[in-house]
């Protein structure tokens, strides 16, 4: 597809619907005309483009069966965007894996809403962010630790179709832009070395992604110098 080429109706399964990251990617992906098969245990509100399913993704038999079923067809993409409070390592890898299994076979690309922690640090390539304590404070590194592992899943696994998003250090509610710098697995800090995106801005990646998939596999995004996230 070229530049100016308008991007074809896509159907796209969010899992994680209801939470920060899910509500926004469903809502950026629905304004642009793609349908949205909208995923988690508490159903959001039916509207034109927006097919709510109801689903617990600890049950994985029900999960693939509402990823590839509720509308007929298998979506064309699936965005992951679940997260537990307290982290559940296993629960994160485990539903990373079964939607990358129903992915598989299915030419269903998977965009996964990671960690920042599974990015290099800038200025010391060799180290992880979740790894340095100047952007992972010690009480947080189990959650960095859950998203390599989901990372990792995702590299372990047979299917090919799948590109991890580290959103930025830091990622919080605030306004669509529609601008965002593009890295790939180096964290991405603005002159003033902070690390953000809102939200909208974040969904808006989610979306070009899908729409016009790049190379690399690991890639992250953070906001344009100049615009708060707040
Ligand atoms: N700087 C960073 O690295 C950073 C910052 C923030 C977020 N993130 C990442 O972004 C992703 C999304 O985070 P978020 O802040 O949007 O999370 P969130 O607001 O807490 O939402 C979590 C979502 O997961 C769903 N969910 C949880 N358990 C589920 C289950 N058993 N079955 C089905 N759905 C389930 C919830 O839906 P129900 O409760 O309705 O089921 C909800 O929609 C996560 O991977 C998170 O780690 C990264």
């Amino acid at each position: 597809m070229t530049p100016d080429e308008t991007p074809r109706a896509l159907t796209i399964a969010v899992l994680g619907a209801t939470g920060m990251v899910g509500s926004r990617v469903m809502t950026e992906a629905a304004a642009r005309g793609h349908r949205v098969v909208a995923l988690s245990r508490k159903p959001v509100d039916r509207t034109a483009r927006v097919t709510p399913v109801a689903v617990d993704a600890t049950d994985p038999q029900a999960l693939r069966e509402a990823l590839t079923g509720p509308v007929g067809t298998a979506p064309d993409a699936v965005v992951l965007a679940v997260r537990t409070l307290p982290v559940d390592r296993d629960f994160l890898v485990g539903t990373t894996r079964t939607v990358l299994d129903a992915a598989a076979g299915r030419g269903m690309r998977v965009l996964v809403v990671g960690g920042a922690g599974a990015l290099r640090s800038p200025g010391d390539p060799a180290r992880l962010v979740a790894d340095d304590p100047a952007y992972v404070p010690a009480e947080w590194r189990p959650v960095a630790a859950a998203g390599l592992a989901q990372l990792d899943a995702c590299r372990r696994h047979g299917h090919s179709d799948w590109v991890y998003l580290s959103p930025p250090a830091l990622l919080e509610p605030g306004s669509r832009t529609g601008r965002y710098r593009r890295g790939s697995d180096t964290l991405l800090t603005a002159a003033d070395g902070t690390s953000r995106i809102s939200a909208e801005d974040l969904a808006v990646a989610v979306v070009d992604e899908l729409e016009r998939p790049g190379a690399d596999s690991h890639i992250t995004v953070a906001e344009q110098d100049g615009h708060a996230a707040g």
